[in-house]
């Protein structure tokens, strides 16, 4: 810890949390390495690849180019947290299903993204369509599956929700 660390305190995944972190630590880094909630992944370190969103006080960010204490007072939610809420269950059920995932790291930042997409369009009263799904996630790079099993996924379970089955 150097002279430029910093006291914060936020909320994550609903649980009060006091820290204190250097400066320049990024939230991922801060994420992983302070909290242990290693679920968010870092790919490219330079917000290109989206393996590290979370939310921060409702809006998706990229983990990696946010510093930690800018995170001071605010509301984070990682993957552990959507996932232990089960608000995207159906979602990571499709994923299952669908084999839109193989070596899984992408699979946190596609996730939170496109649950974020989906909220979207629940609160729009909205069907995403699958070129809304293909654009949304586009900032979100998969190295292994092609994207065709991950749109049909996020396309499935909008659907679903739209019809009121969850
Ligand atoms: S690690 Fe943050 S966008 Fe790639
Ligand atoms: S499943 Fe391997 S990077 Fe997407």
């Amino acid at each position: 810890m150097t002279d430029t660390a910093l006291d914060i305190s936020l909320t994550v995944n609903g649980e009060r949390v006091a820290e204190r972190v250097d400066a320049r630590k990024t939230l991922v880094d801060f994420l992983r390495e302070d909290l242990v909630l290693t679920g968010s992944h870092i790919g490219c370190e330079h917000g290109v690849c989206g393996a590290c969103t979370v939310r921060v006080n409702g809006e998706i960010v990229r983990g990696c180019l946010m510093l930690a204490v800018q995170c001071d007072g605010a509301t984070v939610e990682t993957i552990e947290g959507l996932s232990d809420t089960t608000e995207i269950a159906d979602l990571q059920a499709a994923f299952e299903q669908r084999n839109a995932l193989q070596c899984g790291y992408c699979t946190p930042g596609m996730l939170v993204a496109a649950q974020d997409l989906l909220k979207r369009a629940n609160n729009n009263k909205t069907v995403p369509s699958r070129e809304d799904i293909r654009a949304h996630l586009s900032g979100n790079y998969c190295r292994c599956t092609g994207y065709h099993a991950i749109v049909d996924a996020v396309q499935a379970v909008a659907q679903q929700r739209a019809g009121g089955k969850k």
